[in-house]
């Protein structure tokens, strides 16, 4: 019923690293020659955590989507936005917190875990509760059915569908209800099928009510039809019984097989990342500076590269030739350490290139990002509106 649509959001974080784009960002432009996709800044979501100290969101939000169009999201290709521009969502938010039952919200298994993990910081509040519900806010305002996230987000994928059934239950009736009354017609009989779609259309474009009329005897005619599909074609004559929010899935995103360059997960907590667009003197510093097998102490000691940083990046990045190369050479110690870092070197290098090239023109004129993000927030805030109508009309709120 609804066109293929993909959302996703990111919090503004600040410069994305390796990780993000080899977990991310590949996931994205691959997605954005396939669906029409939107990306959005999560600012508000940053909030919920961030309350007391705001004063890095905007910039961390522009450096975000220049990394975002470095790594090659498309513009011309994906509606790029950020999420407080528009001020549909919160509307949105607010009118599902009316119906939102405060165990499914306790119930979210991040609300336990980050509190934990961020003690030092209050998080009892009632922004941090509902999360998860500006998350299903934003998601659904766009209709989006694919929604490409982490493993650890698929319970707010999951609390967004119950959402949606919730709202669509209140205030639409039955999802899927267009096929189904659309199978019901077919039960007419060609002759009927026909002179009925003919006094609906009739009665939805002109108003006309002796369509409505005319419709309810020529139903009452048809002997053979069953209660249920009764009730449906006189819902679907004057349009009602709509789906009016759409269940989404989640597009799971594989985990990130970069490492950090101490061979734990590439996290800026850890503080071993290299980011998207460092510059190529930095990277080769720290590639360089390394650990490698504790055990090879000195040149002349094998070493195993299970045991070793540098050997993930070579899985990430080198072919099976080098591989070889540096699996044999380290356990006979016939190569050495910094000799072995050299093709990572070259290899994260020959990735960044393009994205420092295509960053530089929004490096050096940011007005060119201020023009994408109004004009995404511009189409976004479209979409966003037409939902916003229904949604007050089906929730009694239609004043016009
Ligand atoms: N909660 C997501 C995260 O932390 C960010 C996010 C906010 C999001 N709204 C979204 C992701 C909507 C997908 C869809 O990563
Ligand atoms: Fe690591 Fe390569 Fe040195 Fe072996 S040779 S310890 S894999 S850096």
């Amino acid at each position: 019923m609804y066109a293929e649509k993909v959302l996703s959001g990111m919090r503004p974080t600040g410069r994305l690293h390796l990780g993000h784009y080899h977990g991310v960002l590949k996931n994205w432009i691959n997605l954005q020659h396939e669906y029409p996709c939107l990306f959005f800044v999560a600012d508000w979501h940053a909030l919920t955590t961030a309350y007391d100290e705001p004063g890095t969101i905007a910039a961390s939000s522009w450096d975000m989507i220049i990394d975002w169009l470095a790594a090659g999201v498309d513009p011309s290709q994906a509606t790029l936005f950020i999420q407080s521009r528009v001020p549909e969502h919160a509307e949105l938010h607010l009118l599902l917190s009316m119906m939102t039952p405060l165990g499914w919200l306790e119930r979210v298994p991040t609300y336990k875990d980050q509190q934990e993990k961020m003690e030092h910081k209050d998080l009892s509040t009632y922004g941090f509760l509902g999360y998860p519900l500006l998350q299903a806010a934003d998601i659904l305002i766009y209709r989006a059915n694919r929604v490409p996230v982490g493993e650890d987000q698929v319970p707010h994928i999951e609390f967004t569908r119950e959402m949606a059934r919730r709202f669509n239950h209140m205030y639409g009736r039955e999802p899927g209800f267009e096929d189904k009354a659309r199978e019901s017609v077919k039960k007419l009989g060609s002759k009927r099928a026909k002179q009925y779609e003919e006094l609906r259309t009739r009665f939805q474009e002109k108003g006309d009510e002796s369509a409505i009329e005319q419709a309810h005897e020529l139903l009452d005619e048809a002997q053979n039809l069953s209660h249920g599909d009764r009730e449906r074609l006189f819902g679907y004559l004057e349009g009602g019984g709509k789906m009016i929010l759409v269940e989404p899935e989640a597009l799971l995103t594989e985990a990130s097989r970069m490492p950090g360059l101490d061979g734990q997960k590439m996290s800026k907590s850890y503080g071993n990342t290299i980011s998207l667009r460092e510059d190529a003197e930095s990277v080769t510093e720290k590639i360089r500076t390394m650990q490698t097998d504790p055990q090879r102490v000195r040149r002349t000691d094998a070493g195993d590269p299970d045991k070793c940083p540098v050997w993930q990046f070579h899985v990430v990045y080198s072919n099976t030739e080098v591989k070889d190369w540096v699996q044999k050479g380290c356990r006979s110690a016939s190569i050495g350490c910094i000799e072995c870092k050299q093709p990572v070197i070259d290899a994260v290098l020959k990735e960044q290139e393009p994205m420092h090239e295509r960053a530089r023109a929004y490096e050096e004129d940011p007005q060119l990002v201020r023009n994408i993000v109004a004009d995404g927030c511009e189409r976004a805030r479209k979409l966003a509106q037409e939902t916003m109508r229904d949604v007050r009309e089906a929730m009694g709120l239609d004043f016009s």
